[in-house]
């Protein structure tokens, strides 16, 4: 078992640990027992997940002395909404759910954004705790602490920061998942490669885009040993962000790189038939056009970073009834936006990233054009 240590500021507890290793879902009754003192669980999940591994945790939650109760929420990215968050209060309000009760996140990072921000705003905070089953949830959304539900005028819009007790990252899990799904947690795992150096972190001898380079088809090939090291590291760099900057102040904008054009993909989609992973791929790469047109890198780093995003099957296009202006309008609607300007976090060196809040319309709309 491995353990990444979040630490946050300004709260009681010093730190908060991502607990990473393989067949934990049977144990975890246990491993949340030691990071809360509460007796009722209340776990939300969707029946995908719970068909996989519900019996599993309800099971174990049950030999460590737990009182517990599941919800099912609808599945998918349309449903991160006020209804499922109205459904997740009305079922608390209904099992009598106490301050000092818990809430769990069973599945992927929909689940785990939902239902952090239920457990962020029921009874003004209980306990809550991520159990991530998808590699996107376990290489990003379940650490960090920001939690969300989407507005039909944009996503994210609605939220939260509030820091789980414990993470559970069962690799196991990852197993069932698609093989779609598995490739858009890799969108996440290949923008740390992208802001590697500016989160200041150093794990391999050379830089993780080398690692994931040389990997490659161990990685494509789901290794556990190799997937279990992406897992520990992305979340050693997430944690070492956060640990500086927890309410993004600054440093944590540069984990939004690729998200000012995925967000507003996602909007402009409705939240349907494109998952937030590959609206990220798509983002990075109109982040590097822009960078590149803004003369901040030069075409040798720019091929390099397509060619990998390519050779991770990264290639996704926005479909042609999408159009240019209307993502443009749909970015001026985002968390990002600051004094009426978009910003942009941009590659400006290999494994660097900068913040800007000046790119021109006409570069931001040029390098849309690139993407279709
Ligand atoms: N809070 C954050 O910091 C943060 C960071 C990145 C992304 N996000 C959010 O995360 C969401 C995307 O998360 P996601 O990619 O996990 O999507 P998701 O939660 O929709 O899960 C994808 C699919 O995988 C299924 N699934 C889950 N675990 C499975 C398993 N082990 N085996 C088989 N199927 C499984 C789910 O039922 C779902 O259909 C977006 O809403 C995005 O905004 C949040």
């Amino acid at each position: 078992m491995y353990t990444v240590k979040v630490k946050i500021p300004q709260t009681k507890a010093i730190y908060y640990p991502i607990l990473i290793g393989s067949s934990t879902l049977e144990k975890a009754g246990n491993f949340i027992k030691d990071h809360t003192a509460a007796r009722k669980m209340f776990v939300v999940s969707n029946n995908t997940v719970y068909s996989l591994y519900g019996e599993k945790v309800r099971n174990s939650l049950l030999q460590a002395g737990f009182d517990v109760n599941f919800l099912l929420l609808e599945e998918g990215e349309q449903y991160k909404n006020i209804n499922s968050l109205e459904k997740i209060w009305t079922e608390a309000i209904r099992l009598k759910l106490e301050r000092k009760d818990a809430i769990i996140a069973l599945g992927g990072g929909v689940i785990g954004d939902i239902t952090g921000f239920a457990a962020a705003t029921y009874l003004r905070g209980v306990d809550f705790i991520q159990v991530p089953t998808t590699f996107l949830a376990q290489v990003d959304s379940s650490v960090g602490g920001k939690v969300a539900i989407n507005h039909a005028l944009g996503k994210n819009l609605i939220g939260s920061f509030y820091q789980p007790k414990l993470v559970l990252a069962d690799i196991s899990a990852l197993n069932t998942l698609s093989p779609r799904e598995f490739k858009v947690g890799l969108a996440e795992v290949l923008k740390y490669g992208f802001i590697e150096k500016t989160c200041g972190l150093r794990y391999f001898d050379s830089s993780f885009t080398d690692y994931l380079i040389k990997n490659k088809d161990s990685i494509m090939a789901i290794e556990p040993s190799v997937i279990e090291n992406l897992v520990k590291y992305c979340c050693e760099l997430k944690a070492s962000v956060v640990n500086k900057d927890e309410k993004e102040a600054g440093l944590r904008a540069i984990l939004n790189f690729g998200h000012t054009i995925g967000h507003a993909i996602e909007k402009c989609y409705n939240y349907k038939n494109i998952n937030h992973g590959e609206a990220v791929a798509i983002g990075m790469r109109g982040a590097f056009f822009l960078a590149m047109q803004k003369g901040l890198i030069n075409e040798k780093y720019y091929e390099n970073s397509i060619n990998l995003l390519n050779q991770y099957e990264m290639n996704y296009k926005i479909v042609k009834n999408v159009s240019p202006d209307s993502l443009y309008k749909a970015m001026h609607v985002d968390k990002k936006v600051r004094s009426g300007k978009i910003r942009f976090i941009l590659p400006a060196n290999p494994s660097e990233v900068e913040i800007f809040n000046d790119i021109k319309e006409q570069q931001v709309i040029r390098s849309l054009e690139s993407l279709y």
